[in-house]
């Protein structure tokens, strides 16, 4: 007999970057279930469709809310993996799921929601700092009540930052805005990556209970080679405007929030440099590295992936 694949249960399956994960998980053959809130007349159209189309993967829509605790053990008790996906402002949410496992059984892997820089290392802008200490809340309860983990540092979701910088569909416009020098590096990586990476490390016993870090190497860029490069692909030349260091460090400390958090993450990433600036622990293990096999898209492949396909440009705030 095979091995029989994990069963993985995926929160906020329907978000921005949840969606990735279930069809990286059904891809890799793993049974697959997504916890959704029941469908109201008020549920946007595009959501059920999403779930319809889950649905036709033969995925396992189990409707609930985060509040209906007996629900979530019983749901976390026919698995093995769980995944969270939720969006920032369900963040502390999340504790409602660690009370679940704690419950169900806390030898169930749990990957929280994290997928971006790596809260535990860096110190950012005081709007940026207060989502991050969130994040850390929610990684000190899952230590605390002892269930195995997998934390991932995804860096940047690499088509948003694309859509963000690049605004690659507009053609009317021959501007791109840099923040501060434009020199900083960055890590781009496309969101089918991150969600195979994920739903990778989630299994795999090495990750157990360790940070996994994405740096792939093709995908360390500033904001100056990314827009050469982009020149390059596309046969334009675009005019660079910048923003200085402390217009962005006065936005962050004027906007009312939320607004000053996507001020305070451009000026981390993109200024500061926090992706690449930090200490990488004897533990912490980097997802190329771990996975030197898969092949994942360069930051040239995914621009040349706007040039050929355009993802869609997204309308999600910041996650
Ligand atoms: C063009 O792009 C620049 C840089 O991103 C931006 O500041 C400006 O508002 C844009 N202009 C228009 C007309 O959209």
């Amino acid at each position: 007999m095979e091995s029989v694949l994990s069963i993985i249960l995926i929160f906020g399956g329907t978000g921005y970057i949840g969606r990735y994960m279930v069809k990286a998980s059904v891809k890799m053959g793993h049974p697959t279930y997504v916890y959704s809130r029941p469908m109201t007349p008020q549920t946007h159209p595009s959501k059920i469709e999403l779930l319809k189309e889950f649905q036709s993967m033969g995925v396992n829509i189990v409707q609930g809310e985060l509040d209906e605790h007996e629900k979530l053990v019983s749901v976390i008790q026919q698995v093995d993996v769980v995944i969270s996906a939720l969006a920032y402002p369900q963040v502390l949410d999340q504790l409602k799921i660690i009370d679940a496992i704690k419950v169900a059984g806390t030898s169930k892997r749990f990957l929280p929601s994290d997928f971006g820089v790596e809260e535990d290392r860096v110190t950012v802008l005081s709007p940026f700092q207060e989502f991050l200490d969130k994040k850390r809340i929610i990684r000190r309860a899952i230590e605390a009540a002892g269930i195995s983990y997998t934390f991932v540092s995804a860096s940047c979701f690499g088509a948003y930052f694309v859509n963000y910088l690049l605004h690659p569909h507009d053609y009317s416009n021959d501007s791109i805005t840099v923040y501060g020098s434009g020199e900083a590096q960055a890590v781009l990586n496309y969101e089918e990556d991150i969600a195979l990476y994920t739903i990778k490390v989630a299994n795999d016993p090495t990750a157990c209970n360790r940070i996994v870090i994405f740096l792939p190497p093709k995908n360390i860029i500033s904001q100056l080679e990314l827009i050469a490069l982009w020149e390059k692909k596309t046969g334009r030349s675009f005019k660079r405007v910048h923003v200085s260091e402390e217009e962005l460090v006065k936005l962050s400390e004027t906007l009312p929030n939320p607004q000053n958090i996507p001020v305070a993450i451009l000026h981390s990433i993109f200024v500061k440099g926090v992706l690449m600036n930090f200490e990488i622990g004897e533990d912490d293990i980097e997802v190329s590295k771990l996975y030197p096999d898969i092949n994942y898209h360069t930051i040239d492949q995914l621009l040349h992936i706007f040039l050929t396909n355009p993802p869609s440009p997204c309308s999600a705030a910041f996650e």
